[in-house]
């Protein structure tokens, strides 16, 4: 077998934080090389909740900036924007005729969000919320994807994938590569700034880009416990700032900042500076890229483009196999 296709897709929703950088673009941006890496910007799956159209404008922008910050390379990977491959809603409808109702019914996302809204407002739950795993299942299938890197969450949307491609190969003949999740490192391990999953819903996040003060003073605000520097803190290695230090900091470093904690001696403030000095530094390389990209959105703008060739030339194949099979062509 040839190198495997690794499949992503990434939600414009805003500016990324920590959490995401190491629980989902780093590992993308390392399974570069072991594969074919196909990724794009899901714009089309954020319309089922965000209703602005400029937000979605400058949200797609802004992540493709920072994806291509940190380490995203164009001659490595096929990254583009969704909706500039139409042919994945093409592929949709025929998804869409052979999905039961029940497995969508039973799908956590579309659960999850009804629940939260019941409350509220209906309304809020579009058809788009229902379908969503449909989308999902053509984004993957339209590529010939072989694996889905993904968080916990989306797992379940991968499987019903796989379900359908099964279902449409029985009906009408093998049409589609099954393809596999590939579950990535749990974002649980990075705690957001009270000590919850690092997560935008929860207002507790550290960005990856943005302005030095309003960020320094997010580290600092940090929620700590009210013991003196001098005690001895023998659970030094559940504190918040050690945790994030051990993301961004030499393992050296980091431990050396555990045992000075555990022993006492160390206050939090110096402990929660030292974080932000570390943090500050490991984004450093990626900062630079970033200006550089933003004073360059020409370029940044003919990568999507050339990368929407790609895709689509790759998703029509697929589709024409699809409705030569189903009997459209
Ligand atoms: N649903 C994914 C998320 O919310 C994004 C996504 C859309 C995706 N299409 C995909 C992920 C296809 C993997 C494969 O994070």
């Amino acid at each position: 077998m040839g190198k495997p296709r690794i499949l992503s897709g990434i939600q414009p929703s805003g500016s990324l934080h920590i959490g995401n950088y190491f629980g989902m673009m780093r590992p993308a941006i390392e399974l570069q090389d072991k594969g074919e890496a196909y990724y794009f910007i899901a714009n089309y799956h954020s319309m089922t909740s965000l209703f602005d159209a400029d937000q979605r404008r400058k949200n797609s922008l802004e992540v493709a900036l920072d994806f291509m910050a940190c380490g995203l390379d164009p001659r490595k990977s096929v990254f583009w924007k969704q909706s500039d491959v139409p042919e994945v809603t093409e592929l949709a409808w025929l998804l869409t005729t052979v999905t039961p109702m029940g497995l969508l019914e039973r799908c956590h996302s579309y659960k999850d969000k009804k629940a939260r809204l019941a409350g509220d407002d209906l309304d809020l739950v579009n058809h788009g919320i229902f379908a969503y795993p449909v989308l999902m299942a053509a984004d993957i299938l339209a590529f010939d994807s072989n694996i889905v890197p993904v968080g916990r969450d989306q797992k379940q949307h991968v499987e019903v994938t796989r379900d359908i491609a099964i279902k449409f190969n029985n009906l009408y003949g093998q049409t589609f590569v099954i393809p596999e999740p590939q579950i990535l490192p749990d974002v649980a391990v990075v705690p957001g700034t009270d000590g919850q999953k690092m997560s935008k819903s929860y207002g507790n996040t550290i960005e990856i880009f943005g302005e030095e003060k309003a960020l320094r003073k997010k580290v600092m605000s940090i929620v700590m416990d009210s013991r003196t520097p001098q005690e001895p803190k023998p659970d030094a290695d559940e504190n918040l700032a050690i945790q994030l230090m051990k993301l961004v900091a030499p393992p050296a470093v980091s431990s050396e900042f555990e045992n000075r904690l555990r022993a006492g001696g160390l206050g939090y403030g110096d402990l929660k500076k030292a974080l932000f000095e570390h943090y500050w530094n490991f984004f450093a390389p990626m900062r630079t890229k970033r200006a550089e990209l933003a004073a360059n959105l020409d370029y940044v703008h003919e990568v999507l483009r050339s990368g929407a060739d790609r895709a689509r030339s790759q998703a029509r194949r697929l589709v024409d196999r699809a409705k030569q099979a189903s009997g459209l062509s």
